[in-house]
């Protein structure tokens, strides 16, 4: 059911985090560009109706979003409420009639994923499947036999195309950008393989701690939560091969190939850490041994690749919050080797800021024969009306275009790499908070020329 419209959005979890957080927040600005103008339907377990429905949506607009009067009257009039238990025809049986004459509606299933089986059950059941499209949330699965059968699932009641898998790095631009930015530009394609490319780095660090999640957390860790999902997207839009077409899925064929050439995570691989304080956190179960933070190396075994080490580090309570890769370039043979102090590398920065940056050696200043690392940075100008991440992946599955979501096949690809290293039993390191981790990373799990730790300038 691909390239068409929807004709009505129904959100489960109209009352949860997640929501409140993000989605009546992306939902309130598409309205506002006048990409959104069908009926929204929020469903909700619990003592709720249509009135408190709508104040939470304003309440959460108002914090998260840039709430104005006249679009939240076009909200309004849109929006509606069914309420009821996820395991009752009833429910399901409302949300039908809601639906009225649409004819392709969205299910969008913002809940835990253990309550799946019984909504799509009752999607089917209650006739709401029939022509409709169904978003998942994160985290799909939680290792490849849990992905495979949510996958299962999904696949005996809707097809593929219908099925909208949500990883909300593929809606943010600058991680599109990768993609865009390697092949617009004729520059890189001659040196973007293993001949020049000594070694590429991903660091996504954040300074603060698992806060109220701890529940969620120590059940899933670094390696599920974000590595896994985001920064494999991230290795693999660095390092695809380019699409014949622009077509989804051609490019999601080629991110496929990309994690069928990656070597499966072995414990000589990773190292994992946990930051002094988890322990206390709310919900963190006695004694836990779930990471906080890991620092992974792969090896891509394709043509273009081979030899070629990858680095993955994410953590949480870090020094800083901010998403940067870092590729590094080999030096050349030449009679200039001696004073090229520093390897040559491209810096993109993800978030806060977006920056793409070459660094070049020049002369060092008052001295003929050695060198410096400069920095040539572009700096997108900010672009007012950017879009959240959020708001473009639901933009994308209400118009029908899976481009930026994750297809069946890369989910369990994406699985497979790190399944047997997660289901064995590996040492955590505990790390002061404010760090870059465990000191074993460095000793362990270190790039050629070290880690690139990020910093923010100072406002
Ligand atoms: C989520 C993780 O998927 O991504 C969080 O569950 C993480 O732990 C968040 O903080 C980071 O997203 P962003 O967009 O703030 O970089």
């Amino acid at each position: 059911m691909a390239q068409v419209n929807s004709d009505a959005l129904v959100f489960y979890g109209a009352t949860g985090d997640l929501a409140f957080k993000k989605i009546f927040p992306a939902l309130f600005l598409m309205i506002k560009r006048g990409h959104l103008h069908v009926p929204i339907i929020g469903v909700a377990r619990g003592d709720y109706d249509l009135e408190k429905l709508r104040l939470r949506a304003k309440e959460s607009i108002q914090r998260y979003g840039n709430f104005e009067e006249e679009t939240f009257a076009r909200f309004l009039e849109l929006l509606a409420f069914v309420g009821g238990d996820y395991t009752d025809p009833q429910t399901f049986l409302r949300v039908r009639e809601a639906l009225g004459a649409a004819k392709h509606p969205t299910h969008y299933l913002a809940i835990p994923p253990i309550l799946f089986p019984s909504i799509i059950a009752q999607l089917e059941q209650s006739g709401c499947a029939k022509g409709a499209r169904v978003i998942v949330e994160k985290p799909f699965g939680t290792d490849y036999s849990s992905a495979s059968d949510l996958n299962k699932l999904l696949l005996s009641k809707f097809s593929e195309s219908s099925v909208y898998r949500i990883d909300h790095y593929l809606g943010k631009r600058p991680v599109n950008n990768l993609v865009f930015f390697r092949f617009v530009n004729s520059l890189l394609e001659p040196v973007w393989n293993k001949k020049h490319v000594e070694s590429m780095q991903i660091t996504m660090a954040e300074d603060f701690g698992i806060q109220s999640r701890g529940a969620f957390y120590d059940v899933t860790g670094t390696i599920r939560d974000v590595i896994q999902n985001h920064l494999f997207q991230i290795l693999c839009n660095l390092t695809m091969e380019p699409p014949q077409t622009l077509d989804s899925e051609s490019i999601r064929d080629e991110k496929v190939k990309v994690l069928k050439a990656i070597t499966p995570l072995r414990a000589q691989d990773v190292v994992r850490g946990q930051y002094k304080g988890y322990l206390q956190e709310k919900a963190v179960s006695e004694g836990s041994k779930t990471e906080t933070f890991a620092a992974i190396r792969l090896h891509i075994n394709s043509p273009r690749w081979d030899g070629v080490p990858f680095f993955i580090r994410a953590g949480k309570h870090l020094p800083v919050t901010c998403t940067e890769i870092l590729v590094r370039f080999k030096h050349l043979p030449s009679a200039y080797s001696s004073i090229a102090s520093k390897p040559n590398h491209i810096r993109f920065r993800i978030s806060p800021d977006v920056t793409v940056a070459f660094g070049m050696l020049i002369m060092a200043p008052e001295e003929d024969m050695a060198s410096v690392l400069s920095e040539v940075q572009g700096n997108p100008t900010p672009f007012p009306k950017e879009k959240d991440a959020y708001e473009r992946v639901l933009t994308d599955a209400m118009a029908g275009d899976p481009t930026h979501f994750a297809r069946q096949d890369y989910v369990e690809e994406a699985w497979k790499l790190v399944d047997d290293y997660l289901h064995s039993d590996s040492p955590v390191f505990a790390y002061d908070p404010g760090t870059w981790g465990p000191e074993e990373v460095n000793e362990l799990i270190c790039p050629p020329g070290g880690w690139n730790n990020p910093t923010l300038q100072k406002k």
